[in-house]
């Protein structure tokens, strides 16, 4: 078992800005580890966390890739998740995470195409109005709009582009954001195999990871 990683730098008052992890990031990181032999097996070379927030599932992942020459690149929209991401790697010994400050892919894509081997995003999926959508501080953490799939639905288009041949996708969601639709829409529009492959509630909430890949 891989331990969670070490996050003891991050002061109480940074998560005034910065997602402080929780159930929803602790269940992707389980995904990641069910699946260890199988990420271990593809050899990544780039992967990618979208709203990388803490960093703790970037560092988790660079932990199950294990020594290689892989790159770790995250997103973020918040400026301090990206600096927060940065020293979470340094603090557990990862030396290669590369945090870009921008919107979901924006900047990754065109140069990019069909390389990331694992991509991850436990997206801000909370049910919000349209008008809290697009902050770049602590509220881009959950904030989701309608549905919570305004991000997710923003994001949906560019998978096929992103993913290399074996990549896979590690995708958080809630049942407020229709998983299952999420999945037919995956499989349907944008020819890709979807599927749920873990649930489990969270106080309220029923947390879902849907995995997705060519
Ligand atoms: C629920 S938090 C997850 C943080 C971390 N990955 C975890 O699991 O603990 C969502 C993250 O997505 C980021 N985010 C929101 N909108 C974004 C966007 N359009 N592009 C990139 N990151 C975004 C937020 O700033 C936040 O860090």
């Amino acid at each position: 078992m891989i331990p969670t990683p070490d996050l003891s730098h991050i002061k109480k008052q940074d998560y005034d800005r910065v997602y402080e992890p929780a159930e929803d990031t602790f269940l992707l990181l389980d995904a990641l580890e069910e699946d260890e032999k199988l990420i271990q097996s593809l050899k990544p070379r780039i992967c990618l966390e979208i709203g990388s927030g803490s960093g703790c599932v970037t560092t988790l992942l660079a932990k199950i890739v294990g020594d290689s020459n892989a790159l770790f690149l995250t997103t973020d929209i918040n400026s301090f998740a990206c600096e927060t991401t940065r020293q979470t790697g340094l603090q557990n010994k990862v030396t290669r995470i590369e945090p870009i400050n921008t919107s979901l892919v924006d900047g990754i894509l065109p140069r990019l195409k069909n390389r990331i081997d694992i991509l991850c995003f436990n997206p801000p999926y909370a049910v919000t109005p349209h008008e809290e959508v697009g902050s770049f501080g602590i509220e881009a953490s959950w904030a989701g709009g309608i549905d919570g799939r305004e991000v997710i639905d923003e994001l949906l288009p560019y998978i096929k582009d992103i993913l290399s041949p074996q990549g896979l996708f590690y995708l958080l969601l809630i049942e407020e954001n229709k998983p299952k639709e999420i999945v037919e829409i995956m499989k349907n529009q944008y020819g890709m195999n979807a599927m749920i492959i873990m649930q489990r509630r969270a106080g309220r909430e029923k947390q879902f990871i849907v995995k997705i890949h060519h």
